[in-house]
């Protein structure tokens, strides 16, 4: 058996070096809620969803960034790879959470080897784990009033990626390119949404040790608004600062969907999925007052939170431009969130659509699938968008 294996090796192996094996990425997003999975063929600046698959989790096999239960998420990986027919063996993976940090920093600047020393002697300083314990990518996004460079700079603990990656690997797929799903969802911003103030074009990956991109926006030029890109998930809301485009300021904050449906079930004493379908149910109405009281609750203390985020982006870069703000993630369903959302912000808040630019066979999904995609396959599509690595 161990012989055959290893033959099936050496056979990919040599059709890998003739250029047999299609360059082509899968994104793969692990939500706590599900792994979502896609594929995207770009043609000559149009894009095309040909593969998708959604596979739900079960309760707590992903807690944060950490793995419980290793077969659960291996299973429902092999059922999303089966369920979109998927042969291709590259995957982009995408990583959240609290080993992952995306930072804006000011440096002094430099030659490459010089901008490398500062984001490693910065990195030291914020970064909650040790450096050598973590890949460190970065891009230069401009120079900055006081002459240095506003570089952004993602950081991930190699072993959560080593976590997930062995499973991914131990099902015969190859993890080409590991991505922070926030930026995932900046790259679909940039290509789906209305806003004309968008300019870049972010592609930085995990790959190499260190990585360097180039961009010659200043994004601290006060006349540049600022929007806001919101991810409403299971176990947490991803609040981001966009400027141009630009994730500026990233926080998580650990409420979600599925806050909701753990009050739901304590204090009506049922079961996680009757909370779910409950939950679920509320937006058509015909749920007990208690439910929608619950969902009031939560939605309130999670808009206080993103206030608390934003306003701490405020004081630390007196930038109070905010024009607009855009949300995605399944939660965006939830009755009563996207008016809080705007009456608290005082803006215009509107739902991501991925299909303004993505395009579909429409018979290849019905239009509940249409609707769960649009609102949870977002990352997955961010992740499915990156270019091969040359
Ligand atoms: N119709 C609906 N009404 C309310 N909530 C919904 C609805 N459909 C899905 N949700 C909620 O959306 C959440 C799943 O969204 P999503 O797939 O974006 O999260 P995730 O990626 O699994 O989680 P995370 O990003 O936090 O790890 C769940 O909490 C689910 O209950
Ligand atoms: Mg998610």
């Amino acid at each position: 058996m161990k012989k055959n294996i290893d033959i099936q090796d050496v056979i990919f192996k040599i059709r890998e070096g003739l250029g047999l094996v299609p360059k082509e990425l899968i994104g793969v997003d692990i939500g706590q809620s599900s792994v979502k999975i896609s594929k995207i063929v770009t043609k000559n600046d149009t894009y095309k969803l040909v593969k998708y698959a959604s596979v739900p989790l079960p309760e707590a096999a992903i807690i944060e960034d950490e793995i419980q239960d290793e077969e659960a998420l291996k299973e429902a990986l092999e059922d999303a790879f089966k369920e979109a027919k998927v042969t291709e063996p590259y995957i982009c993976l995408g990583l959240s959470g609290p080993n992952t940090v995306i930072k804006k920093l000011q440096l002094a600047g430099g030659d490459d080897e010089e901008l490398e020393d500062q984001v490693i002697w910065e990195a030291e300083q914020y970064l909650p784990f040790p450096v050598e314990d973590c890949n460190i990518d970065w891009y230069v996004i401009g120079e900055n009033m006081g002459g240095g460079l506003d570089v952004i700079v993602c950081a991930v603990k190699k072993d959560v990626l080593e976590s997930f990656k062995s499973i991914i690997e131990s099902l015969g797929k190859i993890v080409k390119v590991v991505d922070l799903c926030s930026i995932a969802l900046t790259n679909i911003y940039e290509l789906a949404s209305e806003d004309d103030d968008i300019e870049s074009n972010i592609n930085n990956d995990f790959d190499d040790e260190v990585f360097e991109s180039t961009s010659s926006t200043d994004v601290n030029k006060v006349l540049i608004p600022s929007s806001l890109l919101i991810d409403i998930g299971s176990q947490a809301t991803v609040f981001i600062v966009l400027k141009k485009g630009i994730p500026v300021f990233v926080k998580e904050i650990i409420i979600g969907g599925a806050s909701i449906t753990e009050e739901i079930q304590r204090q009506l004493g049922v079961t996680f999925r009757e909370a779910e379908d409950l939950k679920k149910m509320s937006a058509g109405g015909g749920v007990p007052d208690d439910v929608l009281m619950i969902i009031n609750e939560i939605n309130g203390t999670l808009v206080n939170e993103l206030k608390k985020a934003h306003d701490f982006y405020i004081n630390a870069t007196s930038d109070d431009s905010l024009k607009n703000i855009t949300v995605t993630g399944g939660s965006v369903r939830l009755p009563n969130l996207l008016e809080e959302i705007r009456s608290s912000f005082g803006v215009d808040v509107s739902v991501l659509n991925p299909f303004n630019e993505i395009e579909f066979n429409e018979s290849d999904f019905d239009d509940d699938e249409l609707n769960a995609m649009a609102h949870e396959g977002v990352v997955s599509f961010g992740l499915a968008l990156r270019e091969f690595p040359k």
